[in-house]
């Protein structure tokens, strides 16, 4: 298992006082587009001069048409960060193209698919995607799988069904963890650490529980303690 930290604070400032307070640990960060935006490439290379050893998780959700996606997942690569994600519903074209354009860096990305965004109830997802959530995010797993991405954005309580119907080396990267039972916020559906080391999860993504304790390192120490026993 590998944390996944998530640098969601309001401001580069805080993000990078918290990356530094984290620097001793080899751990991955997340950072999403709201900071993306706002930062960019500086943003990263500053979360890479504060630790190296940082990998970083750029969570953009591309979306387009394959040609445009293409071209944006290989300038990505060219960032130098070390995962990023497309949405599944791009379809298998663009998936292909994708994995294909990048299969010429040595080191390219992981490429993640997410399936279904949580913020969806099964009725407003059907409306879209006219299937129920259950069945069509896991087709959308076996369709990211048979592409050749290498894991899915799921939540923990999937992570074990999907690596099931594809393969245990196919990644999975869950938010909605409480390492130990903390407060779930807005988040419906919470695992703890070892509910997800249970379902196999690759990537935990943990952000409040972190960055709201009062000492953010320890708290990364005491879930890495929890990761490894
Ligand atoms: O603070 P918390 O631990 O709930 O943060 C979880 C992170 O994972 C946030 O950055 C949130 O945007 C992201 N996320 C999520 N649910 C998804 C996809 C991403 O909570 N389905």
């Amino acid at each position: 298992m590998n944390l996944c930290v998530a640098l969601d604070l309001p401001t580069a400032k805080e993000n990078l006082k918290l990356a530094r307070e984290l620097k001793e640990y080899n751990i991955w960060l997340k950072v999403g587009f709201r900071t993306y935006i706002r930062d960019g490439r500086e943003f990263i290379n500053e979360l890479k001069s504060i630790n190296p050893n940082f990998k970083i998780f750029l969570d953009l959700k591309l979306y387009d048409i394959p040609n445009t996606m293409v071209d944006a997942s290989e300038e990505i690569a060219k960032l130098g960060v070390d995962m990023f994600n497309i949405h599944a519903s791009a379809g298998e074209e663009a998936m292909r193209m994708v994995m294909n354009r990048l299969s010429k860096y040595k080191n390219r990305p992981l490429v993640l698919a997410v399936t279904a965004l949580t913020s969806f109830n099964n009725s407003a997802f059907k409306k879209i995607y006219g299937e129920d959530i259950d069945t069509r995010a896991k087709e959308f797993a076996k369709m990211s799988y048979s592409n050749g991405l290498d894991g899915v954005v799921c939540s923990a309580f999937e992570s074990k069904a999907i690596k099931e119907e594809t393969d245990n080396s196919f990644l999975t990267l869950c938010p909605a963890i409480r390492p130990f039972g903390e407060d779930a916020g807005d988040q419906k559906r919470v695992a703890t650490i070892e509910f997800a080391k249970e379902a196999k999860v690759d990537f935990p993504v943990i952000g409040r529980p972190i960055y709201k304790d009062s000492n953010p390192a320890k708290k990364v120490e005491e879930i890495l303690e929890r990761m490894e026993k």
